[in-house]
């Protein structure tokens, strides 16, 4: 909760309560008044944030199980074409995906692992397409579950086909 006056105005502001990590991807009728109410609330939120975000690390690369979409309230995934990444301005810094990741791959931006990470997050938020649904993680996934240097090896900066 969000006490009245944390806020700028008059404190009895309409989005008084933080938006609640849910389960609800398999109901596309609670997605859709879910979605009707958050959107208004991602802008003053991010307002209100000093630039808080999680980042996708190399670590999905080859990877993408796709789990972290699954839970992410606000779907700010974006999709490359073997791995994702989560738009820094949108991301609500809530951090329900990073358990959810197998490989580990999701950091918070206060980790140091992940200033290395946090401009390619951004950079490709902008130019791949959302992603919302779990897909058909690649059948060799498990393979490149642990493994190093998979940027350099790996990385694509190719769309994924979102959805
Ligand atoms: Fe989505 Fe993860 Fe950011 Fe939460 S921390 S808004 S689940 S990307
Ligand atoms: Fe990648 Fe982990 Fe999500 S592997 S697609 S960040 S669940």
């Amino acid at each position: 909760m969000i006490a009245p006056g944390a806020l700028p105005g008059n404190g009895f502001i309409p989005y008084a309560t933080q938006v609640i990590p849910c389960r609800t991807k398999g109901d596309r009728s609670v997605d859709a008044a879910l979605h009707a109410i958050i959107p208004p609330l991602r802008e003053p939120l991010a307002e209100k944030k000093t630039a808080m975000t999680y980042v996708v690390t190399e670590d999905c690369i080859k990877c993408k199980y796709m789990d972290c979409v699954e839970v992410c309230p606000v779907d700010c995934f974006y999709e490359g074409d073997n791995m994702l990444v989560i738009h820094p301005d949108e991301c609500i810094d809530c951090g329900v995906c990073e358990p959810e990741c197998p490989p580990a791959a999701i950091v918070p931006d206060s980790d140091g692992k992940a200033e290395k990470w946090l401009k390619l997050n951004a950079d490709f938020a902008v130019k791949w397409p959302n992603i919302t649904r779990k897909g058909t993680p690649p059948p060799d996934a498990d393979a490149h579950k642990v493994e190093a240097d998979k940027y350099q090896k790996y990385f694509s900066p190719e769309p994924g086909k979102g959805e």
